[in-house]
């Protein structure tokens, strides 16, 4: 990535089970594992010899502490190699400031939408606020806990979205918006108890969960744009990908005359260039990250903007 905003690779390696279930030092031990690989071949891709590099950027925050120290740890090992600036960013701020540098969206409200964050951000007052969130499950990690109840292997979100295109009828679901927060374990218990009880298809039942809990999103973010009269919806998050909830924000957004705005998908998942683009704005504004210390629970509006 340079100071210009292009992206000259962005390769991934992510951890995956079978069986769906995270183990964190699983998950360190893949990132240990693959770093190497991945570092040299995004050289690769880019054309460039690792000495070109004059700035590292991490994610520092928020996340699992093991694989937040890998990344921390072979980040400040690069760094001091190379005698560049290191810089920590957020993860959350990270997908929205990928996301305005792709889309060209000025001022947008983020609907971040993945396996374990579901939040909604903008920046109001100097920060990046939290106006709403999920108070118990993300809403990946929702569909992927339906998704295996019902058979489907892991990753469960992008099946459950094949699967609900051939749902016909919508079953009435416990849909739970509580002012600006979201809930999606009742509505997970439900659908297990519905499936289990074999009177509706998977098709149904799938088509369903979507479209409820797609609509709770999409009520509190455009409460969130009302709030903070906002006029551009930017969607991150693995979830993002989902046609079904970019189509719904888009028409949300079209009724209320603003717009909506999706990168493509390979910028909606947890990326590389997202940290790095942030970690280029942070550094150009005069940021410096004394502290290395990884922050697993640091919130957006925790963090000074001085780039905006
Ligand atoms: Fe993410």
């Amino acid at each position: 990535m340079d100071d210009s905003g292009r992206v000259y690779s962005n390769v991934k390696d992510v951890y995956t089970t079978e069986k769906g279930g995270l183990i964190p030092r699983d998950v360190a031990v893949h990132h240990k594992n693959v770093y190497q690989r991945v570092i040299d071949s995004a050289l690769k891709q880019a054309g460039m010899d690792i000495s070109e590099i004059n700035l590292i950027a991490f994610s520092q925050a928020p996340g699992l502490d093991p694989s937040l120290i890998v990344g921390r740890d072979v980040a400040k090992k690069l760094s001091e190699d190379l005698k560049v600036p290191i810089i920590g960013v957020n993860h959350c701020i990270a997908h929205l400031e990928i996301g305005r540098l792709l889309t060209k969206a000025k001022d947008p409200v983020l609907l971040y939408a993945s396996g374990a964050n579901t939040q909604i951000i903008a920046y109001e007052g100097g920060k990046y606020r939290i106006f709403g969130e999920t108070v118990d499950n993300g809403i990946g990690n929702f569909l992927d806990s339906f998704a295996r109840h019902i058979g489907l292997g892991f990753p469960g979100g992008p099946k459950i979205e094949q699967l609900a295109l051939k749902g016909k009828n919508l079953i009435e679901l416990p849909y739970n918006v509580k002012g600006m927060d979201v809930a999606f374990s009742g509505m997970l218990t439900k659908l297990q108890q519905l499936f289990d009880s074999k009177k509706h298809s998977a098709e149904d039942l799938a088509f369903s969960a979507q479209e409820t809990a797609f609509a709770m999103l999409v009520e509190v973010s455009e409460r969130a744009m009302a709030h903070t009269d906002k006029s551009e919806l930017l969607i991150g998050g693995g979830v993002g990908c989902n046609k079904r909830l970019q189509e719904m924000c888009r028409i949300m957004c079209k009724e209320r005359g603003a717009e909506f705005f999706a990168p493509p998908n390979e910028y909606l998942t947890d990326n590389g260039a997202m940290i790095a683009w942030t970690g280029i704005v942070m550094h150009k504004s005069g940021v410096k990250t004394k502290a290395l210390d990884i922050l697993p629970h640091q919130r957006t509006d925790q963090v000074e903007v001085t780039w905006r």
